[in-house]
């Protein structure tokens, strides 16, 4: 089992090197080895807390879960999901890192990255909105983020400036990985793995996926058209989702919103919604390439990157390496 008993008897694990030979034992984490701190967060079937490791004094956030709720609410496969795409995304400084799992009698515990500079929209809703040189910064790792995602087989299905977290030097962490979905890799002629690109019409998986006719995924001001038409999510839906935060970080406030969930998506159907003055030109041509109905009408990642709004921005490594823009 890949949950580690967190609790009274402490698992061990053998550690391997690259050759496959055993180096060393070494015993797992549990509840006993964290000081627990502040709460960060809270959700519907978990709490967020800042922890210390007993040992080397190093922080983290670590989620915590309430088994009997998850179970009488049957959000297992979720939970799961959350931690199988997590293992799959660990060699990005985009993604919330997750380095330990374990759980005890009554809880499972996620232990992550601290993001301590908080929610992006926490930060957007004190500044209002953000200048084009933040907007651009801030919607260039974010874009970073979803590609490399994409190129893992992830769909995180639920993209929005509440899941976009900064750590302390106000870098982007995207986090919530719970109702994110993991593609059929291909493997291709050649022994080379992919993710499938006929992820949109008539996949199999879909199919086998129960979910069909199951509750909505995802928050109603950034679900995509797809989603609300065919039940059905792809790459590109993400691609929809970022169109919105693009807007709403220079706009300060989301493309479709009105009073209610049903008439949000009756706006995001009808393809309703227009600019506030003032928003930059350059700004508005990318949204209004993302912001399209038909998702494989959607600008494609790489020709986001290479789109004008972006020009400047130096793709890659250095993204992460530089400074932070001065809020404005
Ligand atoms: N809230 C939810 N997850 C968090 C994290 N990893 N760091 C800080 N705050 C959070």
């Amino acid at each position: 089992d890949e949950w580690n008993d967190g609790g009274a008897a402490q698992g061990t694990q053998q550690e391997t090197d690259a050759s496959g030979q055993q180096t060393r034992q070494i015993v797992k984490k549990g509840v006993k080895d964290f000081t627990f701190g502040r709460t960060l967060g809270e959700g519907s079937y978990s709490t967020v807390l800042a922890a210390t490791d007993r040992q080397n004094l190093k922080e983290y956030a670590i989620k915590v879960l309430d088994k009997r709720h998850i179970i009488k609410e049957k959000k297992v496969k979720y939970v799961n999901i959350e931690r199988d795409t997590l293992n799959r995304l660990t060699e990005h400084p985009g993604v919330v890192r997750l380095y330990y799992t374990f759980q005890d009698e009554r809880s499972l515990y996620f232990v992550l990255d601290l993001a301590s500079g908080g929610e992006l929209l926490g930060v957007l809703k004190k500044m209002g909105s953000f200048d084009i040189e933040c907007s651009r910064f801030y919607a260039a790792e974010i874009l970073d983020t979803i590609a490399y995602m994409h190129s893992r087989g992830v769909i995180h299905r639920d993209l929005k400036p509440e899941n976009v977290l900064l750590d302390r030097d106000m870098h982007v962490k995207i986090t919530d990985f719970g109702t994110a979905k993991i593609l059929k890799m291909e493997t291709k002629a050649n022994g080379a793995i992919s993710s499938s690109n006929g992820e949109m019409a008539g996949n199999p998986m879909d199919g086998a996926e129960t979910d069909k006719a199951m509750s909505f995924v995802g928050t109603a001001e950034y679900v995509s058209p797809e989603l609300l038409r065919d039940k059905n999510a792809c790459k590109a839906s993400d691609l929809w989702a970022f169109g919105c935060i693009i807007y709403q970080l220079l706009a300060g406030r989301p493309p479709f919103k009105a009073a209610n969930e049903y008439l949000t998506f009756q706006k995001i159907l009808a393809l309703e919604y227009s600019f506030p003055e003032g928003f930059p030109e350059v700004a508005r041509d990318l949204v209004e390439r993302l912001l399209v109905l038909e998702p494989s009408s959607r600008l494609p990642v790489e020709h986001i990157m290479s789109h004008r709004f972006f020009d400047g921005v130096r793709w890659g490594k250095d993204l992460w390496k530089q400074k932070a823009p001065r809020l404005k």
